[in-house]
């Protein structure tokens, strides 16, 4: 029989350091700092063996959603250069831009719209009190060039968000496709900001990747469409958290609007940063579909194919991040529990939907030739349809933390019960507690609980 487990005792770890983040991803293989070697360069991550496992399971949930379940919605993909018109067109060339302080005396720099009040005030340095420049306005776009003869060359910038390719697309989607309006297009796929102050690990970063829904409106059915995502997306987020409560909305002050929105929430997230956005759903009216027409000459109106009305539509959009959500994902997830005889496992309570491992599959005694074969066979049945691996190094609580370490939902121990009546151990990560479970039906047990519905 597997070995049963002390009981244990969440502790109470409100809020997780980023710190412990960095470091589990690192020493786990989540993710690991771009051109370590070469001292690295901020703003910049590259995804290990789990983190990529991560990653594309909360893509491929967000796109089931959004686009598998609407049948009102459909995808694309777009190249992350485009015309360099497009980016004077959104506005972004006139717009993009952060205000800066430096500080005289310990040459540290701040963006003008996150200095405290007293600081901006009394124009002085938050850290050590020294006297600020005057505020500098900063282009977040990253430029590049086309072309190899020199002279010759045309700049342009790798997209600084990614939705544009959407409204780019629209017309070509409306022709290719039976989509009438109301309509959405989705996607997923990289931006990048020359971010002045990258920082706090995933969440602000130089590359990243978002994903967009833009939906495309008749003016008068604005307000239906802008609630029904909203609630839609908020119910998304909490789906999948931990802690509820740490979800709420922020609405935008006419200060905080970005150009292109006359009215937007943030879907926002209570960590040790204190409450920071996760998502924006914005209020895009007809701002794109007009300045794209006007810029490239194309009507980009739309013709109601029963009231022959021709108008341009106004657009609802929800636009969030993969890589900030593998990050809140990590630290809603992160609990150290303590047994009464003190000792301690980190576990990752993931959604077993999200979670990079899905079961794990250990032999009893790795000496055990029967039991050894028996669990390779296990393995190999299950790895068809999940992520499963094999282990059979140190004793089974080491491998169980290893596991709960990583968030893998389901451990499975084959012991000598096994080699008679062809049942297994399945240990649930979050309850610790064991069923047996015939091998006949292991492949479905465990599909039930680890595929998204
Ligand atoms: N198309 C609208 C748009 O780009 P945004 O609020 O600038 O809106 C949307 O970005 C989402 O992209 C944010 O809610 C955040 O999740 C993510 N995001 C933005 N800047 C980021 C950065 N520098 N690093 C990581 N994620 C970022």
């Amino acid at each position: 029989m597997t070995q049963t487990e002390e009981k244990l005792e969440a502790q109470d770890t409100p809020q997780v350091p980023i710190d412990k983040i960095v470091s589990l991803c690192k020493r786990r293989g989540f993710v690991y700092p771009n051109s370590e070697i070469y001292g690295g360069v901020a703003g910049f991550y590259d995804f290990g063996p789990l983190g990529v496992e991560l990653r594309n399971n909360i893509r491929r949930y967000w796109w089931w959603s959004m686009v598998q379940l609407h049948d009102n919605v459909v995808g694309i993909e777009g190249a992350t250069i485009t015309h360099p018109r497009v980016w004077e067109a959104s506005g972004h060339v006139e717009n993009f831009t952060d205000t800066l302080v430096d500080c005289k005396k310990c040459k540290r720099r701040f963006r003008v719209d996150h200095l405290p009040a007293e600081n901006l005030a009394s124009n002085s340095c938050p850290v050590c009190g020294g006297e600020l420049t005057e505020p500098r306005k900063f282009n977040l776009l990253m430029e590049t060039y086309l072309g190899v003869v020199e002279g010759d060359k045309m700049k342009t910038y790798l997209r600084g968000e990614a939705c544009q390719n959407i409204y780019l697309d629209y017309d070509n989607v409306l022709k290719s496709s039976r989509m009438q309006i109301p309509f959405g297009i989705c996607q997923i796929g990289k931006a990048y900001r020359n971010e002045v102050t990258p920082g706090n690990f995933l969440f602000r970063q130089r590359e990243f990747e978002q994903w967009d829904l833009q939906f495309f409106v008749h003016p008068s059915e604005m307000d239906k469409w802008f609630d029904y995502w909203k609630e839609y997306r908020f119910n998304w987020y909490k789906g999948i958290v931990n802690h509820k409560d740490r979800l709420r909305f922020h609405e935008h002050g006419k200060d905080e609007l970005a150009h292109y929105a006359k009215k937007a929430f943030d879907i926002e997230y209570q960590t040790i940063l204190g409450w920071q956005e996760w998502e924006g759903i914005h209020w895009r009216q007809d701002w794109d579909l007009t300045r794209h027409s006007e810029y490239s000459g194309q009507d980009l109106a739309y013709t109601d194919p029963n009231t022959k009305e021709r108008y341009v539509p106004w657009i609802v959009e929800t636009s969030g991040g993969v890589d900030r959500t593998f990050l809140f994902l990590l630290l809603d997830a992160y609990e150290e529990e303590t047994d009464p005889k003190g000792d301690t496992r980190v576990v990752l309570h993931l959604h077993p939907w999200l979670a990079p491992v899905k079961c794990a599959v250990f032999p009893l005694q790795k000496n055990k030739e029967e039991l050894v074969n028996k669990s390779k066979e296990i393995h190999r049945m299950l790895q068809r349809y999940m992520v499963c691996q094999y282990d059979d190094v140190a004793n089974i609580g080491r491998r169980y933390r290893r596991q709960d370490e990583i968030g893998t939902p389901y451990c499975v121990t084959i012991d000598f019960q096994t080699l008679d009546d062809q049942t297994v151990t399945v240990r649930n990560r979050d309850t610790m507690e064991q069923v047996r479970v015939p091998i006949s039906e292991l492949t479905m047990y465990l599909l039930e609980r680890i595929t998204w519905k």
